[in-house]
């Protein structure tokens, strides 16, 4: 749903359709390590690794190639992400495997005749991928931190991908949807992930992924290089030439994933560490928790209209500077140290109005040109070994099932990445396209992302692991969550469960779900100012939360998404 043309009424039906929440149960308690997913499979999966020795880097690795063959929305090969790894003792860091432009990108190639945004050229077909990142990230991650043999972490992929997955209601509906309409016009994506017969998948039935098995295969004993120069490469390149895309055989020859330092920031005794650019998760989680760490929020209720109001004008102020400066720093300025500094957090602080809601048009009146106009298909996982050490991973397609072009005869869909670049240069508008220099597109260049995997910790100790899907509103959930924790001293359980906010400055508008906010205190915030729109869900953050009391890690799958799983080895 990153800046794309969904509109609101279709996304508020599927977001409503999610299961009323549960009630209080503390999370899957562990002394062992945990791991946890979207889905029961790849959990199992890499909580086999952790049993088998593996530490946390081992399980991450497999349970991203799992996720690949169980939950092909959102987990990939032809994708890209973020893994922020915390090992005990040392110093935490960070893998950058987001997907780059083509060599032949150029900053227009989405306007139309007409110099409009064509948003169906990044919504599906063989211009919106980006180069894909994530298998030499898994193997970037391999080679720092990787203990058991590698192929012993990609077999179980190729497994269920051979023997196959039996699909539940929501993965055949799913699947069916997009045969049906979005992959109806790219035979090989057809051939790859529709039944044999030509009918519509049901609940029940095996999906077996021969071609994704001999691709994992592949990768399994020939490492990455098998993906980025063999046959992989060229039918990926084959496809692109005949079908009008841009990747070559060079762009995926000299694709690089990299290390990176992460954003640091603290939160009184606490620790945050999250994600640098190309994603703005990092930055803006870490100035939003900068803005209300001296306020101290708890002092008054979670969910009352003094506390929203402050955490509404945090996110519009954050979501602002993200907009004027936030793009790939390998390629453009970013001023991270000051945007992460305590002294900008007052500076901004001292200009918010406790009593009426901010003007995001005034406010950001130097970058915005134009007046007028996000599924959760992205996937996050967080996983804790018996060591300590800790890994929180989000990795993405974009949209759900990416691109909805499959690589022929890989069994690889490729993303639909390239619509997080600003489409337009020049043009800011209302509606939350952002024109701005710091991510137009260029060859090369790393799209900006806002998925934020983040680990907190206190003393050196991991307290908790979260991230989540959700294009924009992920920086928000993950800030929710955070200071659920930090500030009102939440259970892990109630930090998930807790009503989650979302403002990215433009639109102007506040969206909360249903849960658990009054009605007075929503007059009361709309008397101020506030444009709010309440709606069912939002993100799936899967998470662990260490008690440091006990020193148990509980596994806190979100039950916004069925079938999401924690896994003990
Ligand atoms: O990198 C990003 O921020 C987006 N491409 C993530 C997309 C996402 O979360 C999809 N679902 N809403």
């Amino acid at each position: 749903m990153h800046s794309h043309g969904h509109s609101l009424a279709l996304f508020l039906a599927v977001a409503c359709s999610a299961a009323p929440l549960a009630g209080q149960e503390p999370g899957v308690p562990s002394r062992s390590g945990l791991v946890v997913t979207t889905e029961p499979f790849a959990s199992d999966v890499g909580a086999a690794i952790l049993r088998r020795g593996g530490n946390a880097v081992d399980a991450a690795i497999a349970t991203a190639f799992a996720l690949a063959v169980t939950h092909p929305a959102a987990g990939n090969l032809g994708g890209g992400g973020f893994m922020v790894i915390a090992p005990p003792h040392t110093d935490p860091l960070a893998i950058d495997y987001r997907e780059r432009a083509p060599g032949r990108a150029t900053p227009t190639m989405y306007l139309d005749s007409k110099g409009a945004i064509d948003r169906s050229l990044t919504a599906t077909g063989y211009l919106a991928p980006g180069v894909p990142g994530t298998v030499r990230g898994l193997d970037l991650a391999y080679r720092r931190f990787g203990s058991l043999p590698w192929r012993e972490l990609v077999l179980p992929a190729v497994k269920l991908a051979e023997e196959g997955v039996v699909l539940t209601d929501r993965f055949a509906q799913s699947l069916n949807r997009e045969l049906a309409d979005r992959m109806a016009s790219y035979p090989a994506s057809l051939r790859a992930y529709g039944r044999a017969d030509g009918q519509p998948w049901t609940a029940g039935d095996t999906i077996r992924l021969p071609d994704l098995a001999r691709t994992l295969r592949a990768i399994a004993t020939g490492g990455p290089d098998a993906f980025y120069t063999g046959w992989i490469a060229d039918s990926i390149a084959n496809d692109m030439a005949i079908h009008g895309g841009l990747i070559t055989r060079e762009d995926l020859r000299t694709y690089q994933a990299h290390e990176r330092v992460p954003i640091r920031g603290t939160y009184r005794e606490y620790e945050i560490i999250s994600m640098p650019p190309p994603s703005s998760g990092g930055v803006a989680l870490v100035e939003m928790l900068n803005l209300v760490e001296p306020l101290h929020l708890a002092q008054g209720d979670r969910l009352n209209t003094e506390t929203l109001h402050w955490l509404i004008e945090t996110r519009r102020r954050a979501f602002l500077d993200r907009a004027r400066y936030l793009g790939d720093q390998d390629y453009v300025d970013v001023p991270v140290h000051a945007l992460t500094s305590k002294s900008h957090a007052d500076s901004i602080r001292s200009a918010i109005d406790p009593t009426h809601a901010g003007d995001s048009e005034a406010l950001g009146r130097d970058i915005l040109t134009v007046r007028d106009t996000e599924s959760d298909e992205t996937t996050h996982f967080s996983i804790l070994d018996r060591s300590g050490m800790a890994v929180s991973n989000t990795y993405t397609l974009e949209g759900g099932y990416g691109s909805h072009v499959v690589a022929s005869g890989t069994g690889v869909i490729l993303n639909n990445e390239m619509g997080d670049f600003n489409r337009k240069p020049g043009e800011t508008n209302t509606g939350g396209d952002i024109g701005t220099p710091a991510n137009l597109i260029a060859p090369g260049k790393r799209m900006l992302s806002s998925m934020t995997p983040t680990i907190v910790r206190r003393e050196g100790e991991v307290v908790l692991i979260t991230g989540s899907p959700g294009g924009r509103t992920i920086i928000n959930t993950v800030f929710d969550i955070v200071l659920n924790v930090v500030e009102f001293g939440m259970s892990g359980r109630e930090a998930v469960d807790a009503p989650r906010l979302h403002h990215q400055w433009l639109p102007d508008r506040a969206v909360i779900e249903a849960d658990g906010v009054s009605e007075e205190v929503l007059e009361q915030l709309r008397a101020m100012g506030h444009n709010l729109v309440v709606r069912g869900r939002q993100g799936d953050a899967h998470s662990i939360l260490v008690d440091r009391k006990s020193g148990i890690a509980y596994g806190i799958n979100d039950r916004r998404s069925e079938g999401s799983k924690a896994s003990v080895p």
